[in-house]
């Protein structure tokens, strides 16, 4: 993937696919499951990219900010390695579900072991990592500067209208953290795991602020701005292993056929996409296709990677 060849196509690209998008009108449904969510504007696209070489470019409404929702089990997940290393893998799986995000069938036959950290059940599990020694509060407010640092931004917040919405009428997210405690799989009460989880899903950012918060995902572990490490190399490859085979839930083979690059999905709407050794990608478009993945976003990184020529597969 030669950058400097690409490096003047992108921001043509990028305005290429926003206004193409712009147009379009199968827009997919807006989540409405999470009442607060289903208050967004299904006409809003945006698209973000910044480059290992330190460019930020972006087009349409990409200064917006949206709930990452599921996009921020990515960051949990590099957290709470972190903290136990390894170790982690002995409560989460690391194969693909096949099922939607929020399905409770695999739990029973696997003995309250998710089948990885990105459905709800293994992003829960994580939740449960990232509490032990704190109150709720102080984990939730290590994931905010976690990402925040990450984004080089501390104007990111947690949308609390959102976290309790979806409190509110969580009764499947309830359901699986109770049938996980009672095999063993979490260490704290379900109420206390799933506040953290809510809340986390709940973060609000912009496809800028979102792209810039991947860019250790693209440089091998490191900010490309400052050098610093985030995570080793190795560790990034493998969030990017996870975020390719189970980043799109029963839709991740697809997202892999069409696009080509890691990526994962939210509920509202958002994309983080990343191509190693060049760009950190998000796309934001509230309306989602049948596996609950936005619609218009997988349809623009799979024309945007076309265009640039972009695959992990790429010779
Ligand atoms: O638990 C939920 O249902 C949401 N907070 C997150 C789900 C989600 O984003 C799935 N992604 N496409």
């Amino acid at each position: 993937m030669p950058e400097v060849e690409q490096a003047p196509k992108l921001d043509q690209a990028l305005a290429e696919v926003a206004a193409e998008m712009a147009e379009r009108t199968d827009r997919g449904d807006v989540a409405t499951y999470i009442p607060q969510l289903g208050k967004i504007d299904p006409k809003k696209f945006g698209i973000a990219a910044v480059t290992n070489d330190g460019r930020t470019l972006v087009a349409g409404d990409a200064e917006q900010a949206f709930s990452i929702q599921s996009i921020s089990k990515v960051f949990t997940l590099t957290l709470a390695l972190g903290n136990v290393g390894d170790a982690l893998w002995k409560r989460v799986g690391r194969e693909p579900s096949g099922n939607p995000f929020n399905s409770i069938v695999q739990l029973e036959h696997e003995n309250g072991i998710p089948r990885n950290p990105f459905i709800n059940a293994g992003a829960i599990v994580i939740s449960d990592i990232l509490l032990a020694g704190h109150q709720p509060r102080e984990a939730i407010g290590e994931i905010l500067r976690f990402i925040q640092f990450l984004a080089d931004d501390e104007t990111i917040i947690i949308d609390r209208e959102v976290a309790a919405s979806e409190r509110a009428t969580g009764y499947r997210n309830f359901a699986l953290a109770n049938y996980m405690k009672s095999f063993g799989n979490l260490y704290h009460a379900p109420e206390l795991a799933l506040g953290v989880y809510f809340h986390h899903c709940a973060i609000a950012m912009s496809c800028r602020q979102l792209a810039m918060a991947g860019r250790y995902l693209a440089n091998g572990g490191k900010n490309p701005a400052t050098g610093h490490s985030v995570v080793s190399s190795e560790r990034a490859r493998r969030i990017g292993a996870m975020m390719l085979t189970c980043g799109h839930y029963d839709g991740s083979g697809d997202f892999a056929f069409r696009v080509g690059i890691p990526g994962k999905s939210g509920v509202g709407g958002g994309i983080l996409g990343i191509v190693p050794g060049v760009a950190s990608l998000a796309v934001w478009s509230p309306g989602l296709n049948a596996n609950g993945n936005s619609k218009l976003g997988s349809i623009a990184l799979e024309k945007l990677a076309r265009m640039m020529n972009w695959s992990i597969f790429a010779p």
